[in-house]
């Protein structure tokens, strides 16, 4: 080997070592601290009190327990806004790790995923407008001619949307809204003759609008629960473990309190 060539391979030896040291010093100034594995929480965060936007981070009911279950099982909480009838699809497919979004147990549902123990409860209910002459829910279907307002997907929907001989008002007669809040503007615009929805989004809507009332009748009660996909069974079991610790530490009520007075 001439000088020259040493030199050379001497010089890019030298220049990788130097460059490794530095790699491992920088690695060693910044240490990983606190990576916490990720816990992706799909949610449609127009359903108050349990999910909504303030500002640009999302609050309620639902919000605050999927935290204290992501700080028990030592996770980092990241929610995404979503359209509802996307997160049993989304949790299915592993897209997101759970969905908790007000949402009731159906069996339909539970042939795509699993639920969590519950940790709420809702109750279907009526929305008119003030001046309205529907008084029951035999009003509404002793006339064929009702429009009813609700959020695409949920429960309300597939009530709604099922033959009069199921209970429901025929397909035709619903007009499907992608959030709550939208189907509410258009009852208030004389579009819809009644909206079905959640007792507590109900209540919150009918405070933050004029000239809405809620009919006293309910339609049919029901059981929130987190889902997760059927094969993360490792996850349901932390979620249900972390839920029955909340539960016994009385932060399920206590969080429930702090939304619904
Ligand atoms: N409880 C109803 C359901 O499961 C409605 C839930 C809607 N939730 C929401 N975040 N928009 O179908």
């Amino acid at each position: 080997m001439n000088k020259k060539l040493l030199v050379k391979v001497l010089s890019v030896v030298l220049a990788l070592v130097l460059g490794m040291t530095v790699l491992w010093a920088c690695g060693g100034e910044e240490p990983q601290v606190d990576e916490k594995p990720e816990l992706i929480m799909a949610t449609n965060a127009a359903f108050p009190p349990y999910e909504f936007k303030e500002g640009d981070s999302f609050a309620g009911i639902d919000v605050d327990i999927a935290t204290l279950i992501a700080e028990k099982l030592g996770m980092e909480l990241v929610i995404k806004d979503v359209e509802f009838g996307s997160i049993v699809g989304g949790v299915q497919s592993g897209k997101f790790d759970m969905g908790m979004a007000g949402m009731t147990v159906t069996e339909e549902r539970l042939e795509s995923v699993n639920f969590s123990e519950s940790y709420a409860t809702g109750i279907q209910v009526v929305i008119v407008a003030e001046d309205s002459t529907i008084t029951s829910l035999d009003d509404m279907l002793a006339d064929g001619s009702m429009k009813y307002g609700v959020q695409q997907d949920t429960t309300g929907d597939i009530y709604a949307s099922d033959t009069v001989e199921n209970g429901g008002y025929g397909e035709e007669n619903v007009i499907r809204y992608k959030t709550g809040a939208e189907a509410v503007q258009a009852l208030k615009a004389g579009k819809l003759d009644a909206v079905i929805i959640d007792n507590e989004p109900a209540k919150s809507f009918v405070a933050a609008n004029e000239g809405l009332r809620i009919l006293e009748a309910e339609w049919a009660v029901e059981d929130y629960a987190i889902c997760i996909a059927k094969e993360n069974t490792e996850l349901l079991e932390k979620v249900n473990g972390a839920l029955a610790e909340l539960e016994a530490e009385g932060k399920i009520q206590e969080i429930i309190d702090t939304y619904i007075k």
